[in-house]
């Protein structure tokens, strides 16, 4: 079996889908390979993330990331979300194929790009906090030769 249970599951029932409208964070990440994008929202009350959503248009394995991913930042603080790495959601959801894991990489940036619009919001430059997005990496292309947008 190319994918595990729990990636199943979470492809076919994901969990904090859609938009959030009360969201004060939105993050939009892309890859220019695939095609797919992510977009991630969430609502920051104390410096914790109360509220998370996320509308993926991609693979499974895109969205199955995506639905572990907010479940391991709601209600945590935004310095434990942005702790959270790709290879903690691969390993959350029992692993995943080698040419799937770049869409889990999504799904960290994603939260990451939240977590910076969320900070710019709040009239606080996000570069300590978040650090350099590295969106183009998402993409495969050196930021000099980026196309994706971002
Ligand atoms: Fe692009 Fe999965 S194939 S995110």
């Amino acid at each position: 079996m190319l994918y595990s249970a729990k990636v199943m599951e979470h492809f076919a029932n994901p969990h904090n889908v859609g938009e959030l409208k009360d969201a004060n964070g939105v993050g939009e990440v892309g890859n220019q390979k695939c095609g797919d994008i992510m977009k991630m929202y969430i609502k920051v009350e104390n410096d914790v993330i109360t509220d998370v959503s996320f509308m993926t248009f991609g693979c499974g394995a895109a969205i199955a990331t995506s639905s572990m991913a907010t479940d391991l930042i709601k209600g945590k603080p935004l310095s434990e979300a942005l702790k959270l790495t790709n290879k903690a959601v691969v390993e959350a959801l029992d692993g995943l194929p080698a040419v799937k894991i770049h869409c889990s990489v999504l799904a960290e940036q994603a939260i990451k790009a939240a977590i910076a619009d969320y900070y710019k919001r709040q009239g606080i430059d996000p570069t300590p906090f978040v650090g350099k997005l590295e969106e183009c990496e998402a993409c495969g292309h050196d930021a000099e030769s980026c196309s994706c947008g971002h």
